[in-house]
């Protein structure tokens, strides 16, 4: 039976992750989280897979080591796709993944056509070619990278205003795809990009549905955890960065409304 200290780890390149933090705080609010935010390392959606690999199976070993976490949550669909059984294969605690809500996005469509919106690395990964075959055979999934999104995120966490332009710009490259103008779900397959929802349906009206993972993933993290005590001694949950601390400038609203101490330094 884990520490009832022992602390949930969910890590991201960046404050995506947040968006699996809040789900699983709706259904588990005792457990302890250390969330971790590889700000040094961010973004991850343009680096090479091999250099994501490596990236992110070495910080995990360091901070499973460091925090003794119960689970680690990979709350980031580029690491996720590329690193997940990598990871699973270093540490010998339960590790979740984070990938592109593809079966819930083909359970929802009328029209049969799909727009996945994600990291660059993400979209051309077979993990996301394999989801596909199994869950969105004779459904069309019509993909496009959105880096641009994903530093909109960063920003309005940290209480800056998002490009209206950016959002546009996604729309209108997923409309110009053949059969793109049939779209009527989408997924958001990036952990950051539910932190623009709000800008996503002013772009793309309210006949197309949102969808991503993070609840499922909530659901996942608290049915592994049944049974588990938790005692947070009544700290706040645990906020940290890579690289300098001055990453997370313009972060505290954000951590404090969602209960977290100031950001450290790992
Ligand atoms: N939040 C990450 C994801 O879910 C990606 C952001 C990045 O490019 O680092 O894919």
């Amino acid at each position: 039976m884990a520490d009832p200290a022992s602390p949930v780890l969910l890590f991201d390149s960046g404050v995506g992750g947040l968006t699996v933090y809040d789900a699983l705080r709706e259904v588990l609010p005792q457990a302890p989280v250390i969330y971790a935010a590889d700000l040094a390392g961010l973004p991850y959606g343009t680096k090479t897979e091999a250099q994501i690999a490596a990236r992110v199976s070495g910080l995990l070993g360091r901070m499973a080591e460091r925090f003794r976490p119960r689970l680690v949550c990979i709350a980031c669909n580029t690491a996720s796709t590329i690193a997940l059984g990598m990871v699973r294969d270093v540490l010998e605690i339960p590790v979740v993944g984070t990938v592109p809500a593809i079966k819930p996005a083909a359970a929802l469509t009328r029209t049969g056509t799909i727009g996945l919106v994600g990291t660059d690395a993400t979209i051309r990964q077979a993990y996301v070619d394999d989801l596909e075959a199994k869950f969105a055979g004779g459904k069309r999934l019509l993909r496009v990278a959105a880096p641009g999104l994903v530093q909109a995120a960063e920003a309005k966490l940290r209480g800056e205003p998002v490009d209206p332009a950016l959002i546009a710009d996604v729309r209108d490259r997923l409309a110009s795809l053949a059969e793109g103008a049939r779209i009527d779900t989408l997924v958001l397959a990036c952990t950051h990009f539910p932190l623009l929802a709000d800008e996503l349906a002013a772009a793309f009206g309210p006949d197309v549905a949102q969808v991503d993972g993070a609840q499922g993933i909530a659901r996942r993290i608290a049915h592994l955890l049944e049974g588990q005590s938790f005692a947070t001694g009544g700290a706040p949950n645990r906020f940290v960065v890579t690289g300098p601390i001055a990453g997370a400038k313009g972060l505290e609203a954000a951590l404090r409304s969602r209960g977290f101490g100031d950001a450290e330094a790992f």
